[in-house]
């Protein structure tokens, strides 16, 4: 009774949700071609065959949770598994598409799905580092790369993209995103799907996309994974959701429910979000696949008392694939036959699984996909490698850089390269790396190796180890520094550190690496340190002390190549951070584009802010330096008012000042200055990454229309309203040029 209310409560703004006037060009313009076929294949099926087309099961290959259904294969004999993840290999994947080929009665052809995150064998950054980058084009590249491998390797389907925002760097699973800003994640969230889906699903080198975690999960309380999530419906929709939406738009096939609770309801029972939003507001034709066995834990959730009344709900809900749960094959039969399901919502899943199986071409022939050949001939193909070493290199985020420290000359003397994750293969591909191997991954010092002239003379010393308490190699890690002409100091977080189930409440370097860097300092040689880590860190001291820090995230299989092409000036770094670096754990959450509040921080004490430390972030969203300067000119508005039909033109020149070209993202933000609801103080409205030679000067236009002025009103109408709004341009969001204008009805 309880459920029922609260979906009611919220289901009386379902019609103001924003819904596009034109067609979307959904499931990549599907016809229908399909439906008949699908009509009489259903009208074939049992009960029992068709709940097999809703069920998930993981092979023995890997696991990624507890394996709760070890007879499987004998399952898949029975016709009662529709799906299988965590099984890859053109071999393998053959073997068990045989046993449906030759032991069901329908035949009806698995669908192989796999956490291909970033990269499949060939491994590109971790999203939240590739999303540093702010390339659209090389991110949709690494995720047409990985589609390649992964569909040679009989793969159909990848739980990625995840679209979740993150504002709270405790969350381990903040590494899996593109950060805190809706914008930008809406941005990636579309090429990423427009990279594995490319522009047929018919082809074999295209997989089924799958956005999640549907939704909210990135605000998890206090940066716990799975905790509680509590949000306002507005926060939802503005922050949370626009990604979502983007991806339905874009085609993506399907969605991934979250763990976690929306308005009080698990997402895998929410019919809000499932049915009211996604599949009617949005008009979702892809099928709905829930998180590992989140069907079952709406049990401890407290919102059904066990797992047949569970199964019940994430029906009505709207969920179509059971991943892992095994209860949609256990309870719905039974839950048919009560009356509690209906036959209609079991077909309408299962067509929308066997949709997508005719879309990939599976009913034609259901092993095109495993191919040793294709498999030999493309995984980790020399083209791969090449793309992965050159989104990467561009992932790369300077921090710091004082007097020019960085880049090194390729003939330095002595080069002493030292820490934990400076000779390391194995943490360097980062976490949730697929079927990576990660001893093919390059390490730092063998990227340096390859990098420096034959002369330079390079050491090594480990230092410490990543995360505990012995400090017994730090004195070796002095002795390598002194005999040097300048220390690469390689430091940050195991790969296990950030992803599902690794939140942490302190973000500091982990283990005595602070002390190592410390004592390494002291030798007054020149330290750069490269950071490696899933998640903003608090790096004060670094910050202070250290004269150049290079960001480098977990880079993947080409890791030592992309930095070794910074470090040593092949490659002039471009990066911006996609999320905020605090100074201390104590200020987060802390985003960019927060409220200003009614008592914005001043010098007074009854103030917004702390007593012991200021608001400001280490290193704002945004931020990020190059090897030359960029100048902003004044930012230009066409007109000093606009209608709600006029495009908002402004343009501004940027010049390169420095002596070497470059890369810059030009990043333009607005601000709603009076609004019938509170507006925040900044917005990511728009970003250019232009290329610039020294003493070049490019002029860079922007146009903004109503639409994306446009928010949750007080009505909870989603549109502009009249008035006056600010334009920033500039290199982060923090400095920018500004000016204005007026909205006008
Ligand atoms: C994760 C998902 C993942 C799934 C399958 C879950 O634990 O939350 O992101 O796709 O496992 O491996």
């Amino acid at each position: 009774m309880k459920i029922v209310k609260a979906i009611f409560c919220c289901s009386i703004f379902l019609l103001q949700l924003q819904v596009p006037a034109f067609a979307q060009a959904q499931l990549q313009n599907y016809d229908g071609r399909y439906e008949q076929k699908i009509d009489s294949l259903l009208a074939m099926m049992t009960i029992e065959e068709k709940i097999g087309q809703l069920v998930l099961y993981t092979s023995d290959i890997d696991v990624t949770g507890p394996t709760i259904r070890e007879g499987y294969k004998e399952d898949i004999k029975k016709g009662n598994v529709g799906a299988i993840f965590n099984a890859y290999g053109a071999a393998y994947t053959r073997m068990l598409q045989k046993i449906v080929m030759e032991e069901t009665r329908m035949k009806i052809p698995l669908l192989f799905g796999y956490d291909v995150i970033h990269g499949h064998k060939t491994i590109f950054p971790i999203p939240l580092g590739e999303s540093a980058s702010w390339d659209l084009a090389a991110i949709e590249k690494g995720a047409r790369i990985a589609a390649i491998e992964a569909s040679a390797e009989g793969l159909h389907w990848t739980f990625a993209p995840m679209v979740d925002i993150a504002r709270d760097p405790r969350w381990g699973r903040i590494a899996e995103g593109s950060g805190e800003d809706t914008y930008l994640t809406t941005k990636i969230a579309v090429a990423r799907v427009k990279g594995f889906q490319g522009d047929n699903l018919g082809e074999l080198n295209t997989i089924l996309a799958c956005a999640k975690h549907f939704a909210g999960y990135g605000a998890a309380l206090a940066g716990r994974d799975y905790n509680t999530v509590d949000m306002s419906d507005r926060v939802l929709r503005e922050v949370y959701l626009p990604p979502f939406k983007a991806a339905v738009d874009a085609g993506v096939a399907t969605f991934m429910t979250s763990f976690n609770e929306v308005h009080g309801v698990p997402a895998s029972g929410s019919q809000y979000l499932l049915t009211d939003i996604l599949k009617e507001a949005w008009g979702f034709d892809g099928f709905i696949v829930t998180d590992y066995t989140s069907i079952n834990e709406m049990v401890p959730h407290g919102v059904v008392a066990d797992n047949r009344e569970a199964t019940a709900l994430a029906m009505q809900a709207g969920v179509d694939m059971d991943m892992q749960g095994g209860v949609y094959q256990e309870y719905l039969p039974a839950l048919l036959k009560s009356g509690a399901v209906a036959e209609q919502q079991i077909n309408d899943a299962a067509r929308r699984v066997l949709r997508m199986k005719y879309m990939l071409g599976l009913f034609d022939d259901p092993y095109r996909y495993s191919s040793e050949s294709r498999e030999k001939e493309l995984v980790m193909h020399a083209d791969h490698l090449a793309a992965a070493r050159d989104v990467a290199k561009k992932s790369i985020v300077l921090l710091k850089n004082e007097n020019n420290t960085l880049p090194l000359k390729k003939n330095i003397r002595k080069l002493a390269v030292i820490g934990p994750l400076a000779d390391n293969q194995k943490e360097i591909i980062g976490s949730w790396s697929a079927a990576g191997d990660f001893k093919k991954a390059v390490t730092v010092l063998e990227g340096i190796k390859a990098a420096v002239s034959p002369a330079t003379k390079i050491t090594y010393a480990k230092g410490a180890n990543i995360n505990d308490n012995l400090t017994d190699q730090i004195a070796q890690a002095v002795k390598t520094a002194e005999q040097a002409d300048a220390v690469i100091l390689v430091l940050g977080e195991e790969a296990l550190m950030s992803g599902e189930a690794s939140s942490r409440s302190s973000i500091d370097l982990p283990g005595v690496q602070q002390q190592l860097a410390q004592a390494v300092h002291r030798t007054g040689k020149p330290v750069i340190v490269v950071l490696m880590n899933g998640r903003p860190l608090t790096i004060n001291w670094l910050d202070k002390n250290a004269p150049a820090i290079v960001e480098t995230w977990f880079l993947g299989t080409q890791t030592g190549h992309a930095i070794a092409d910074v470090l040593f000036g092949d490659y002039n770094p471009s990066g911006k951070l996609p999320v905020t670096f605090p100074q201390s754990v104590g200020q987060i959450p802390l985003f960019y584009n927060n409220k200003n509040t009614g008592r914005p921080r001043s010098d007074q004490k009854y103030t917004s802010k702390y007593l012991d430390i200021s608001n400001e972030p280490l290193y704002p969203f945004g931020f990020g330096l190059s090897y030359t300067t960029f100048n902003y000119g004044k930012v230009a508005v066409s007109k000093p008012s606009y209608t709600m039909s006029e495009n908002i033109m402004l343009e501004l020149n940027v010049t390169n000042t420095g002596k070497v070209a470059g890369e810059e993202v030009v990043q333009l933000y607005i601000q709603d200055l009076v609004g019938s609801v509170t507006r925040p103080v900044k917005e990511l409205k728009g970003f250019q990454k232009i290329f610039l030679a020294p003493g070049e000067t490019k002029k860079v236009s922007f146009s903004l229309s109503a639409d994306d002025l446009a928010f949750y009103t007080r009505d909870m109408e989603f549109k502009a309203e009249p008035g006056f709004f600010k334009v920033f341009v500039g290199t982060n969001s923090r400095d920018v040029q500004e000016a204005g204008f007026e909205l006008v009805k």
